[in-house]
């Protein structure tokens, strides 16, 4: 008996996806830690409640910067937003391990993501 199929997913597939990486957002007292549902890191982020800005989804506008302070990215293709050492931009990269992100205070403050 084959395990049931998610939706989108063929019947069998579920279980050949290998986990994505776990996200760990440092927060002012505490750190926020998720398993993304989606491999693009500004819908997963954005699916946790974290409001990330966002303009062009394709890494040009530079605007969904953010701070990556351990783990690294993979990009589909490489962004032509300038970036300070140490930035990434999640509209247009995965997750290639586990990471450590910190976030704009603007959107910290908001308080929005889920506990
Ligand atoms: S939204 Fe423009 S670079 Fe990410």
């Amino acid at each position: 008996m084959q395990p049931a199929a998610k939706a989108g997913e063929q019947p069998g597939a579920a279980s050949s996806r290998p986990p994505l990486p776990a996200i760990t957002v440092a927060l002012p007292a505490s750190r926020y830690s998720f398993v993304p549902r989606q491999p693009n890191l500004l819908d997963a982020l954005r699916s946790e409640g974290f409001d990330l800005p966002f303009q062009c989804r394709a890494g040009y506008c530079g605007r969904c910067r953010v701070q990556l302070c351990q783990g690294e990215v993979r990009y589909r293709q490489q962004p032509l937003a300038w970036l300070n050492p140490g930035e990434i931009l999640p509209c247009c990269c995965t997750a290639s391990s586990d990471l450590t992100l910190q976030l704009p205070e603007a959107v910290v403050a908001t308080g929005g993501w889920r506990d």
